[in-house]
C-alpha cells in the first residue's frame, strides 16, 4: 500500500449514511464548500468521498465513467474544485462484479480504474465487498493495492468487507483502514434486520470492537464505520457519546450528515477540537473498555506525552452516578504495556465536553451522567 498515509485517524465526510445513491456533483461541491464554511476543515476534516451509486457504464475500452447526468463535469472537474479549496476526494468501488447498489465493479478491471483514478486526481478509495462469488478477501484486495500504487499516485484504500474475512489479521500492509463489522444504523441502542443482512446501532458497533485494538495503529485503523451524528436520530448526549467512542477507538471521523444545513449542535459535536484531538493523537494507540458494571463503561487511551483520555460512558436511559477513587488502582493497558497510575502520578482533568478542568486525580471523581451520555477527560500530568 502507499505509505506515510492515514497516519492519524482519516477525517471527512462520505455521502451514503445520509444520500444513499442520491449523489451527483452539484452536492458534492455543495458539500466541499460547507466542509470550509462550517469550520470542519479547520477543525481537520480533508476528505469529500463519494460513495456508491456515481458510476455510469464502461466504455468499448473498458475505461469507467461518471454518470453523465449526475456528473456532467466529469471528475477531473470535481477533483481539481474540491482540491483547489485544500480538500481531497475519494471515490468508492467494489471488489466484485458490482457494486452494492448494482453499478459496474472493478473485478477485472482493477488497474484499468486505478490508473483511471489517478488521472482524475483520487486520493481515497472506499472498496467494498458485495458480489465477490468465488473471491477471496485477502487476495482482491491485494490486487487493488497493487494497481493503486503502479498507478503512482497517493491513495488511502478504505477496506469494506465488514469484518467476516477478519480484514484486521491481514491488512496492515493491505489498506490504511478496514470495516470491522456490518453497516452502522441510525439508532443509538438496536439491530436493524434487512432479512439477508442486519444494521447496528452505535453500542452495538461498539461491543463488536473488543479484541481488535491490538490490530490498529498509525497508517491501519480499525473502522467501525461513519457516523451518524447529526442525521435526526441521535440526542444531544448520544451524538457527544457517539464521537467520543470513534476518538477513544482511533476510529475514522466521516462525518455523514448533510453538511450543508447542520444545526450548530451537530457542528460543536462535529468540530470539537479536544475530542479531536483525542481522535488525532500521533501515537496512534486505540482505547480500550477498563471497566464494565451493568451499564456504566469506563473506557481509556493512552496518548502521547504520558497523558490519557477517560471516558465514562453511560449506555441506560437512567442517570447515573459516579465515584471513581483514581488512585485505588493502577489502570494497565491489556495490550500495549501502558500503565494509568494516579497514586504515583498525579494529573488535571480537562473535561473536554465543558472544556473546562475539573479538579484532579487526587479527588475522587463524583459525578451523575445523564441517560445515554458521556463524562470525559483529557489527564494531563
Ligand atoms: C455497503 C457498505 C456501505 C455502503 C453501501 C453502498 O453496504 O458497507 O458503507 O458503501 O454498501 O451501497
Amino acid at each position: 500500500k502507499y505509505p506515510g498515509l492515514a497516519l492519524t485517524p482519516p477525517m471527512g465526510w462520505n455521502s451514503w449514511n445520509k444520500f444513499a445513491c442520491n449523489v451527483s456533483e452539484d452536492l458534492i461541491k455543495q458539500m466541499a464548500d460547507a466542509m470550509v464554511a462550517s469550520g470542519m476543515k479547520e477543525a481537520g476534516y480533508t476528505y469529500i468521498n463519494i460513495d456508491d451509486c456515481w458510476h455510469g457504464d464502461r466504455d468499448s475500452l473498458g475505461f469507467i465513467h461518471p454518470d453523465a447526468k449526475r456528473f456532467p463535469s466529469g471528475m477531473k472537474a470535481l477533483a481539481d474544485y474540491i482540491h483547489a479549496k485544500g480538500l481531497k476526494l475519494g471515490v468508492y468501488s467494489d471488489a466484485g462484479s458490482q457494486t452494492c447498489g448494482g453499478r459496474p465493479g472493478s473485478r477485472g478491471y482493477e488497474f484499468q480504474d486505478a490508473l483511471t483514478y489517478a488521472s482524475w486526481g483520487v486520493d481515497y478509495l472506499k472498496y467494498d465487498w458485495c458480489n465477490t462469488e468465488g473471491l477471496k478477501a485477502e487476495g482482491a484486495y491485494k490486487t487493488i493495492t497493487a494497481a493503486l500504487k503502479r498507478a503512482g499516485r497517493p491513495v488511502v484504500l478504505s477496506i469494506c468487507e465488514w469484518g467476516n474475512d477478519q480484514p484486521w489479521a491481514w491488512g496492515q500492509n493491505v489498506g490504511h483502514l478496514w470495516r470491522t463489522t456490518g453497516d452502522i444504523y441510525n439508532c443509538f441502542d438496536c439491530i436493524e434486520d434487512h432479512g439477508t443482512w442486519k444494521s447496528f446501532g452505535v453500542m452495538q458497533i461498539l461491543d463488536k470492537q473488543e479484541g481488535l485494538r491490538k490490530y490498529a495503529g498509525p497508517g491501519h485503523w480499525n473502522d467501525p464505520d461513519m457516523l451518524e451524528i447529526g442525521n435526526g436520530a441521535l440526542t444531544p448526549g448520544e451524538d457527544r457519546a457517539h464521537f467520543t467512542m470513534w476518538a477513544m477507538l482511533a476510529a475514522p471521523l466521516i462525518a455523514g450528515n448533510d453538511l450543508r444545513s447542520m444545526s450548530a449542535a451537530t457542528r460543536e459535536v462535529l468540530t470539537n477540537k479536544a475530542v479531536i484531538a483525542i481522535s488525532q493523537d500521533t501515537m496512534g494507540v486505540q482505547g480500550f473498555r477498563g471497566v464494565k458494571k451493568d451499564s456504566l463503561e469506563i473506557w481509556f487511551r493512552p496518548l502521547s506525552k504520558g497523558e490519557w483520555a477517560v471516558c465514562f460512558l453511560n449506555r441506560s436511559k437512567l442517570p447515573a452516578t459516579v465515584d471513581y477513587h483514581w488512585k485505588q488502582r493502577p489502570v494497565k493497558d491489556p495490550d500495549f504495556g501502558y500503565e494509568l497510575n494516579a497514586a504515583a502520578t498525579g494529573y488535571t482533568l480537562y473535561n473536554v465536553w465543558t472544556k473546562k478542568l475539573q479538579g484532579s486525580t487526587a479527588q475522587t471523581l463524583h459525578a451523575v451522567i445523564p441517560p445515554r451520555d458521556v463524562l470525559v477527560f483529557r489527564l494531563q500530568p
